[in-house]
């Protein structure tokens, strides 16, 4: 590999949403080039990038094509083809993290084989080829409820995940290749990134607490530092270290966690990739989770974690009923508050739950941090 820090170092980021966008600006602190390859030239990352390229990601030619142009290659999302990513690692192409990594993960049924051949606790699962065969070992009461499908590919925020509680969600049920796994007695929903660089340093960002949307069946609230003892925190960051290293992980790792009413843990997905749990790193720990990804990835020392305020984060989702050309209603009113932190995407299109931005609320303590939160729920709404 060429020089990394110098302006003719050039890195590929597949592809250019949100996260693409947080960290091609990291990379500009760095005048590291961005080369950004994405489906739309609308999207959030191509408006600051060195270079686009239109491509689609699950495309056989575009990504090895565009893998060609850079010295280093990495993503922010998982559904990319991997043949291509494998071609280009073969002919030398640096991809951090790793194309069988990806391969992994973005299967949810390899994902779950993955944690039990390697001893990470995660929730009882098997495998179905499609709805037929869920419902023939029901009828054999194979399964209890409640229990929770989810289809093995290309699942996002949520979507291709259902939990089914008895029989009338039955309906629910979807006819694709899918996992079905024991329903976890959820007491709290936890997420540790943890970044590793090819000399091996390893570290670990402060344990995160996420907080569902039922209805959206997405994470729409964050606080750091997680409200739980100790104990529980370092338990969490030994799973998640666990996990990069079962997958010898060069760059970043989100691993998602339960913590179960009688106070297990287990993995519920890892994600290769800067993360929704890590937004309030930008400002509120020392070293954010796309400079991490940055330092990782070029194999620089990896930067502290250290959080230098609590912090809440909230996702900011198009309202349910509109859809169009985004508005957003009482933005100059939240501005007013101190210590809150609007990230707007970009995205010129809202949809009833998009994420279409981000913000931060900082806090002298985490209760503080809610209360603020709380007022910019209320007054912030996205509109068409
Ligand atoms: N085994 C389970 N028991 C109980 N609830 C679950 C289980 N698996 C998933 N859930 C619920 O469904 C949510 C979404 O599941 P999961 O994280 O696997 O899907 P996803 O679509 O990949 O999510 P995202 O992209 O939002 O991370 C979880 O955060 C959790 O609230
Ligand atoms: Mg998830």
């Amino acid at each position: 590999m060429e020089q990394k820090s110098s302006s003719n170092f050039k890195l590929g980021i597949m592809s250019g949403g949100q996260l693409g966008k947080m960290l091609t600006q990291v990379a500009s602190v760095f005048d590291i080039q961005v080369y950004i390859m994405d489906k739309t030239k609308e999207a959030p990352a191509a408006q600051i990038c060195h270079s686009f390229f239109q491509g689609d990601q699950t495309n056989f030619d575009d990504v090895y094509n565009f893998g060609k142009k850079v010295n280093l290659l990495t993503f922010e999302i998982e559904h990319i083809n991997i043949e291509a990513l494998r071609k280009l690692k073969q002919e030398g192409t640096t991809i951090y993290p790793d194309p069988e990594t990806l391969y992994t993960i973005k299967d949810k049924g390899l994902q779950k084989e993955f944690y039990r051949n390697n001893n990470i606790p995660t929730s009882e699962f098997s495998i179905y080829e499609n709805k037929v065969k869920i419902l023939n070992t029901l009828k054999k009461d194979a399964i209890s409820y409640p229990f929770v499908q989810k289809l093995r590919k290309e699942g996002y925020d949520g979507k291709g995940v259902a939990v089914i509680k008895n029989e009338n969600d039955l309906v629910k049920l979807m006819n694709a290749p899918s996992i079905i796994e024991k329903a976890v007695n959820i007491e709290k929903e936890l997420s540790v990134i943890v970044a590793r660089n090819p000399s091996g340093e390893i570290k670990c960002f402060p344990l995160v607490e996420m907080v569902f949307n039922a209805e959206a069946n997405l994470v729409e609230q964050l606080i750091c530092p997680a409200e739980v003892t100790p104990i529980i925190e370092q338990e969490c960051n030994k799973i998640a270290i666990k996990v990069a290293k079962a997958f010898n992980l060069v760059g970043l790792l989100a691993v998602e966690l339960f913590l179960d009413k009688e106070g297990n843990i287990s993995v519920n997905e890892s994600a290769p990739r800067t993360h929704n749990s890590g937004h309030h790193t930008i400002e509120a720990n020392i070293t954010s989770q796309y400079e991490q990804q940055l330092r990782a990835i070029f194999d620089w020392p990896l930067g502290e974690t250290t959080i230098l305020s609590p912090a809440v984060m909230l996702n900011v989702l198009g309202e349910p009923n509109y859809q169009g050309e985004v508005k957003f209603e009482g933005l100059e009113k939240i501005l007013k508050i101190p210590g809150v932190k609007p990230h707007i995407y970009g995205k010129k299109i809202t949809k009833p739950f998009r994420k279409m931005g981000h913000i931060t609320i900082l806090g002298e303590t985490i209760e503080e941090a809610k209360e603020k939160a709380e007022k910019v729920k209320n007054t912030l709404k996205v509109k068409a």
